[in-house]
């Protein structure tokens, strides 16, 4: 028996395979730290948590509405509406068990073979496996190191073509940690305003920023029609193991994903849905906490990184990974993070694990303590005569 075509065509996200080997060296003794997986370290806030076990012991155990429990809905809706200043109802909002379903339901709602997605590279490489498994074709855009790792949006313009029937946008972005200034997105507005084409805009760390607030294409006028909204809990709440997230659209396509969530998994689970209520009315101190303590480890990895020989690291605007140039090794990314593991014990990934355009990057998550930041730092200057002359 042979898997359907459509199954060679599907990619994978490298940074469980790193996790899998640095669990191996592990259990061989070593001590790893690691700096490679896209989650916070911290705990999901207590009252979250006590919602959660409260709406277990409530009953809140069934299955729920397709598009998520109405009171959830109401609160994304407003709160998108309050963030974003864009005039949207729970009609629009669709609750899934993640960020990931929409990237996922959205593309398998909108794309045909043959169409044209436009997506940034280095980016999240899920968007580029969805968009090979549908038969679509992926249209890479580079990010810029010397633009914040913004495009260039000439080369966007010259990627458009009358094919192109998405562009995805991820800001603040993971792998690069960047922030798409509002004068870029008003510009890739303009762009794209008068052209058949939908936007997902990807703004699940849109909570995790450090100096200017990112803004939303959303909010850009004449933009809320042809735009999805993707966020959800997992990050800002710290709560990646819920599975908890959301999508904010046009009703016509809200309808479209409504659909499709009946034909895969239904609705989402109904108590974490009640523990997404509290998370999203409940306070909000604990989101700052975690934002400050991931500024104060930024800057120490940032500047720690730009010690050593070879490594160029620019500090980041959003997000929790840095993204240095390492091209001045002399080494492939691949080899480089292969080294920084099997001798440092530092598990990180190659910049090309999120497209070809990250060659000569690496990319660390600082979702780990101040410490371990410090310490894999200095494992890694240990390490640098291997490459310094
Ligand atoms: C850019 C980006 N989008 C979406 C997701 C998916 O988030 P979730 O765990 O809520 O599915 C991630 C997770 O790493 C991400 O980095």
């Amino acid at each position: 028996m042979r898997l359907a075509d459509r199954m060679f065509r599907i990619g994978t996200e490298s940074a469980f395979e790193v996790l899998d080997k640095a669990r191996a060296l592990e259990r061989a003794g070593r001590h790893v730290i690691l700096l490679e997986i896209g989650e916070p370290d911290f705990p999901t806030p207590r009252h979250i948590v006590d919602a959660g076990a409260r709406a277990l012991d409530e009953g809140w155990t069934k299955y729920g509405p397709t598009g998520g429990l109405p009171e959830l809905r109401e609160a994304i809706a407003r709160y998108v509406a309050r963030t974003r200043t864009v005039a949207v109802g729970p009609d629009n909002v669709c609750v899934v068990p993640g960020g990931k379903p929409i990237m996922f339901f959205i593309m398998l709602a909108l794309l045909e073979p043959g169409d044209e997605v436009i997506h940034p590279d280095p980016s999240f490489p899920i968007y580029e496996s969805v968009i090979r498994f549908l038969g679509a074709t992926p249209v890479s855009v580079p990010l810029l190191e010397s633009r914040g790792f913004s495009f260039d949006l000439g080369t966007l313009r010259d990627r458009l073509s009358n094919r192109t029937k998405l562009v995805i946008l991820n800001s603040p972005a993971n792998p690069t940690g960047g922030v798409i200034s509002r004068d870029d997105l008003g510009q890739i507005a303009e762009t794209l305003r008068d052209r058949d084409v939908m936007v997902l805009s990807d703004e699940i760390y849109s909570r995790i920023w450090y100096d200017v607030e990112p803004s939303s294409i959303a909010s850009v006028e004449g933009m809320l029609e042809k735009t999805i909204i993707l966020d959800g809990f997992s990050k800002t709440y710290a709560m990646t193991g819920w599975r908890l997230g959301y999508g904010v659209m046009p009703q016509w396509l809200a309808r479209a994903v409504n659909l499709l969530t009946v034909n895969s998994n239904s609705c989402t689970a109904s108590f974490t849905q009640r523990a997404g209520l509290a998370a999203i009315e409940g306070p909000q101190d604990q989101v700052g906490e975690m934002v400050a303590e991931f500024r104060r480890r930024r800057d120490a990895i940032v500047s720690g990184l730009n010690q050593v020989p070879g490594f160029r690291c620019a500090s980041p605007q959003g997000a929790f990974y840095v993204f240095p140039n390492v091209s001045g090794s002399g080494m492939s990314c691949e080899s480089l993070a292969d080294l920084l593991l099997g001798e440092a014990g530092v598990a990180c990934l190659g910049g090309t694990a999120f497209g070809a355009h990250g060659q000569g990057y690496l990319r660390f998550s600082y979702a780990n303590s101040l410490e371990n930041i410090r310490e894999a730092v200095e494992r890694i200057h240990r390490l640098s005569k291997h490459w310094a002359g």
